[in-house]
């Protein structure tokens, strides 16, 4: 049974929405954008309606992607601050990879490595963005030096951030029970307690 009257709210509809619409477009984007990486991912075109299309698409996408992630980043900064409890934890967290996550220190909402990556794709998008703005060409014509810096800009930062997002679709999915805090809104007591003791505590009132 997936969900029980005990479980823990840890995202309401909106947050899921808000997160599924920025993850919807990174894919689309990461697709349509490899298309123009090189000729090996063109046929990628095909899902976009060909390669016209996806030309057209990309950069309205990428809009809409900055525009929910801003709404995301401001709902998720606070949470997002970097305490020393989760300096220790990245500093330690060699042990918990290698299963030992028992001496981990308590962590809240979020554990340091979910911090630092939150302040890395922050960093990213804005830089996508900006450097984006700089290859839309049908409304931006500018230098063609600003263009090229675009290029190499855009295209390092895209690989960065496709890689970032494997690193956080693998963590959400190798500790069993995240993936339906963004699904369904909830996750297990027991999830909370081994994961996010210090957000339990917060979120039960138990000492
Ligand atoms: C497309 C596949 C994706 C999956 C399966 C996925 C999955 C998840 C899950 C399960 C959580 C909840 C983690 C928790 O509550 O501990 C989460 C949180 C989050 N995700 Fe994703 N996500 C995806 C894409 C993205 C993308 C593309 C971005 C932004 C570029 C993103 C940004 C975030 C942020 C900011 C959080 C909140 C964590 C924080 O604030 O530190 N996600 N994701």
């Amino acid at each position: 049974m997936i969900r029980n009257p005990k479980d823990l709210t840890r995202y309401d509809a909106q947050e899921r929405a808000n997160h599924w619409l920025v993850g919807i477009c990174f894919i689309l984007l990461a697709l349509s954008g490899l298309a123009f990486f090189h000729p090996a991912f063109y046929p990628l075109t095909q899902l976009f309606g060909g390669g016209v299309w996806a030309r057209i698409l990309h950069p309205f996408l990428g809009v809409l992607m900055a525009l929910a992630f801003l709404v995301m980043f401001f709902r998720f900064k606070s949470l997002n601050v970097m305490t020393p409890a989760d300096k220790e934890w990245l500093s330690r967290a060699g042990e918990m990879v290698s299963g030992n996550d028992h001496n981990m220190p308590e962590q809240g909402k979020y554990n340091g490595g979910q911090k630092a990556m939150f302040w890395a794709m922050a960093l990213c998008m804005l830089l996508l963005f900006v450097s984006g703005v700089f290859l839309w060409r049908a409304y931006f014509n500018l230098p063609v030096d600003v263009v090229r810096l675009g290029a190499v800009v855009h295209s390092a930062v895209a690989a960065i951030m496709i890689a970032m997002i494997f690193v956080h679709v693998y963590a959400a999915l190798w500790v069993r029970g995240t993936v339906r805090a963004m699904v369904y809104g909830t996750v297990t007591r027991a999830w909370a307690k081994q994961h996010h003791r210090a957000w339990y505590r917060q979120v039960t009132g138990k000492s």
